[in-house]
């Protein structure tokens, strides 16, 4: 995809000066009708949207952000990225993948979530990839180590957990846009809602306003799979409005978008105990979805979104129209990478102690 296809700049071409950008993934991603699921529920009319598949190297929701975010690392010349997440973050891994895949070195504070098959896998391939990794147990000690490392290191940009900053929010902006062109074109008829997991909540507000901007007039549920601290209503519209404030302010053909509150809908009864922690919900949603057909959900967000959306189908909440799942996990197979460097002695000292019992089925 090159500058002059993105549908963002292509509607508002004064954007193209002030917005950084650059090609990651292959996109529009493809819709998919699940027909043997809805056999299975009764109920016609369910789709998802494949951005499980927006790259080659790696896919999920964090290449659509970071076409925005290395954009503007190169841009501002910087040679670090500083970022934030779980211990098993997708983020993080993205963006040391695309990071690296650009000449940019990235160090990572993660802090603690449960400890998985796919924690353990997460951490071997940051260091496979040559971040830097410092465990920082909780947010205080995240935020602690990360004014030491930037204060330590000359040239660092600095990205909050998620990718959910402005720039990174365009990424889902650009998806809207990227939806709206398919039911434009036939590719499927306008779902009534759509689900997609709620954490630092970039994806669901750039998706809010694309869909703001195109006119389309959908129910967007954000399940939510963070703390209700973190993830909320209140936040999500300010987040919304500052991401298209800086929109307004680059072009004056784009619209005033001033959400409150309650144009937000989140889902808040499928994030279980903690961030990270696997609920019975989240299984189900996986085995049905797997079992049906055949595509990989994972525990921490992507189970747990779909659990919510199967609830809404079930218990008849839905106003009949057809719904779509957006999948925001990784397809692509990374084992190879683990394979290759399964040895957890190379990590910091500091992350040992999550190998003491190899939980990794394949190595
Ligand atoms: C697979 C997956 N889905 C959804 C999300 C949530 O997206 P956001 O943080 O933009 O709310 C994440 C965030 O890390 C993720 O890794």
């Amino acid at each position: 995809m090159s500058y002059s296809e993105l549908l963002l700049f292509k509607r508002y071409p004064e954007l193209v000066e002030n917005i950084p950008w650059l090609s990651l993934g292959s996109f529009p991603t493809a819709v998919q009708k699940l027909t043997i699921l809805e056999q299975n529920l009764e109920y016609d009319g369910i789709w998802i949207k494949r951005d499980d598949q927006t790259g080659e190297l790696y896919g999920g929701n964090k290449v659509r952000k970071l076409e925005f975010i290395i954009a503007d690392v190169l841009r501002r010349k910087k040679q670090w990225i500083l970022t934030f997440g779980g211990l098993g973050s997708n983020h993080c891994l993205a963006t040391a993948l695309y990071g690296r895949e650009h000449g940019l070195k990235t160090v990572l504070c993660l802090i603690d979530q449960p400890l998985t098959e796919h924690t353990q896998e997460q951490l071997l391939r940051f260091d496979y990839l040559g971040a830097k990794i410092s465990y920082a147990r909780n947010t205080t000690g995240a935020v602690l180590k990360g004014v030491w490392q930037l204060a330590s290191k000359w040239g660092v940009y600095l990205l909050g957990p998620g990718g959910s900053s402005e720039f990174g929010n365009l990424g889902y902006v650009e998806a809207g846009l990227e939806l709206a062109n398919q039911i434009d074109n036939g590719l499927l008829p306008k779902p009534g809602h759509v689900y997609v997991p709620i954490g630092t909540m970039g994806t669901y507000c750039g998706l809010k306003i694309g869909f703001e901007l195109a006119d389309l007039d959908i129910d967007l549920v954000g399940v939510r799979v963070t703390e209700r601290s973190m993830t909320n209503e209140k936040k999500a519209a300010k987040l919304v409005n500052k991401t298209a404030k800086m929109l307004q302010s680059f072009s004056d053909d784009i619209p005033e978008i001033e959400l409150a509150p309650a144009d937000i809908h989140i889902d808040h009864d499928f994030a279980g105990p903690s961030y990270g922690a696997v609920t019975d919900e989240g299984l189900e949603a996986q085995q049905l979805l797997s079992e049906t057909e055949g595509i990989h959900l994972e525990t921490t967000y992507t189970g747990k979104a779909f659990a919510g959306m199967l609830d809404h189908i079930r218990s008849k909440k839905l106003s009949g129209e057809p719904v779509l799942y957006w999948h925001t996990y990784n397809s692509v197979d990374l084992r190879d990478m683990v394979r290759k460097h399964h040895d957890f002695t190379h990590l910091p000292r500091a992350f040992h102690k999550f190998f003491k019992e190899n939980l990794i089925s394949y190595i």
